[in-house]
């Protein structure tokens, strides 16, 4: 059977959020946690427009922070699907920030991660094909490959690092 194909613009959705007080750090600018469980949060929902399935975070490239977001400014986050492999999908999470008084936008960070698909009975599923049109759909697409190859690299080191770790409290 041929696998179903889904256009990008299909998987793409925004949030935006203002900065409260207690969203903020001690230099009060916008708390990295915070702005990770959003990327988390909106990434999930890529995923699951992308797939109509249950799907997990199986991992989270380095989020890079590229700009401090101040309680003056609103922070926009963009997601949408890059690529698919059988049965995971890479998302990538663009967060601009916006200086609400002058209209200055920043591109504040970029994260890409990596969500697995399970259907009904539990079990990975195929996912379906993604297609990107614009040209920074296209590029992201091209580069998936090299990201996914390096991925695959990174996992096999956590898990000898992981075997290598102990279990123990440090109490016990
Ligand atoms: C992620 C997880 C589902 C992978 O399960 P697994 O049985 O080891 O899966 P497989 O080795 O068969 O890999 C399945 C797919 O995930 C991909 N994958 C698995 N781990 C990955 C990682 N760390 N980074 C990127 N991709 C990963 C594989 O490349 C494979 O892709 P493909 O089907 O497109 O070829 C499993 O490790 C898990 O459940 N982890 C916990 C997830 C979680 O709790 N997330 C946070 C809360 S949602």
């Amino acid at each position: 059977m041929e696998r179903t194909r889904k256009f990008v613009r299909e998987t793409r959705c925004f949030k935006t959020a203002r900065v409260f007080p207690s969203d903020v750090n001690n230099h009060n600018t916008l708390f990295g946690g915070k702005l990770m469980a959003y990327i988390d949060d909106i990434a999930s929902i890529a995923a699951a427009k992308f797939c109509r399935a249950n799907t997990v975070t199986a991992s989270t490239d380095s989020v890079d922070f590229l700009h401090p977001i101040a309680p003056e400014d609103s922070v926009l986050l963009e997601a949408f699907v890059t690529w698919s492999g059988h049965s995971s999908m890479e998302i990538f999470v663009k967060v601009i920030r916006e200086n609400l008084r002058t209209g200055d936008k920043r591109i504040a960070a970029t994260a890409f991660l990596t969500f697995v698909a399970f259907d009904e009975q539990d079990q990975k599923m195929q996912v379906p094909l993604i297609v990107p049109e614009t040209e920074e759909e296209v590029k992201l697409h091209q580069t998936a490959p090299d990201r996914a190859e390096q991925r695959r690299y990174r996992r096999e080191a956590s898990r000898e690092l992981a075997s290598f770790l102990t279990t123990d409290y440090p109490w016990e």
